[in-house]
């Protein structure tokens, strides 16, 4: 039996060994873009994506990746699709498959990406859904490597609430052996699934509801929006969540040297203050190349193609 294509769907899904190959070829590919040799390992290859809900960074940094590889993105919007008026997940994948040589997907509906997953020929990339968000952690994971070093035995601080990019770095603290101290307000903790995984893995991962104690010591300080796409209650999420803003003085509990992590896009005064995202230990901007350099390391094991 032939093995199946190479899905990058979560990090905790992967051997540590084939994570720490990708990003191992995204910092190598990083090296040659900005020494003005370009790598092309891609040539004659198509990349789908799909996006069924808006995007900045994913959408640009796929773009940009699969041309800067020798490859072609082919940009799709669920709502311009035949999906929009109803054919299936599966029935999309298998005629996609005929055609291009990986899918990359934005979908809420983490079970539609897993089906679009089971019926595609070809590799499948998790580009967000309501679950995760692994190709961002993946930009984190090189992001904080090339400030600090190897991030095993590290300690990272999560305020915010449980959303699919805390679900990520849950998934990479485990994988790559690094405490991650969670504090969220009591009724936006993270669900029983993800505190049964934690429980079955042994994941050094604390969930608390206390963000000073959650900060206290770390060497990396995360947040996010505090309403992620699809959330509802806006305004309630806004309230319970006022005492997990990162600003100076939460930020101050945290090692001197202690990095400050965004995804993007920010709401500045909200989750975080412009003094601690514009402040010099903020690397929000660095993520975000990095976004472009760790996919294309996704994409080359997604391709076979990691020397
Ligand atoms: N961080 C991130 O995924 O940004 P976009 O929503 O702009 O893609
Ligand atoms: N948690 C956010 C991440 C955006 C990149 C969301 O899902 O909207």
């Amino acid at each position: 039996m032939s093995k199946g294509p190479k899905h990058f769907l979560d990090i905790n899904e992967l051997p540590l060994s084939e994570l720490k190959s990708m990003l191992a070829a995204s910092s190598a590919m990083k090296a040659k873009q900005k020494a003005h040799q370009p790598v092309r390992p891609l040539e004659g290859k198509t990349l789908a994506m799909i996006f069924e809900r808006p995007s900045t960074r994913t959408r640009v940094s796929f773009d940009v990746a699969m041309r800067q590889l020798g490859g072609e993105p082919i940009m799709l919007t669920g709502a311009e699709m035949q999906l929009g008026r109803g054919e299936t997940i599966a029935d999309t994948a298998r005629v996609l498959s005929r055609y291009v040589d990986a899918i990359m997907i934005r979908i809420l509906n983490h079970e539609a990406l897993l089906e679009l997953a089971a019926y595609a020929t070809v590799p499948v990339i998790n580009g967000l859904t309501r679950r995760s968000h692994p190709c961002q952690v993946m930009a984190d994971l090189m992001t904080y490597e090339e400030h600090r070093g190897p991030i095993e035995g590290r300690t990272v601080a999560w305020t915010g609430d449980d959303n699919n990019v805390l679900a990520s770095w849950a998934h990479a603290a485990e994988r790559f052996k690094f405490k991650l101290n969670v504090a969220t307000p009591p009724e936006l903790a993270p669900k029983k699934v993800m505190r049964d995984w934690i429980k079955a893995t042994n994941a050094p991962i604390v969930l608390g509801t206390d963000p000073e104690a959650a900060v206290k010591g770390a060497d990396c300080v995360v947040t996010d929006t505090w309403v992620s796409m699809g959330d509802k209650e806006g305004e309630h999420r806004h309230n319970v969540l006022k005492p997990y803003q990162v600003n100076a003085k939460l930020m101050s509990l945290a090692k001197p040297d202690a990095l400050f992590m965004h995804c993007l896009p920010a709401h500045r005064g909200e989750e975080v203050t412009d003094e601690v995202i514009d402040g010099p230990q903020s690397v929000v901007f660095d993520e975000a190349e990095n976004r472009l350099h760790a996919q294309k390391g996704i994409l080359a094991w997604c391709f076979d193609a990691v020397k």
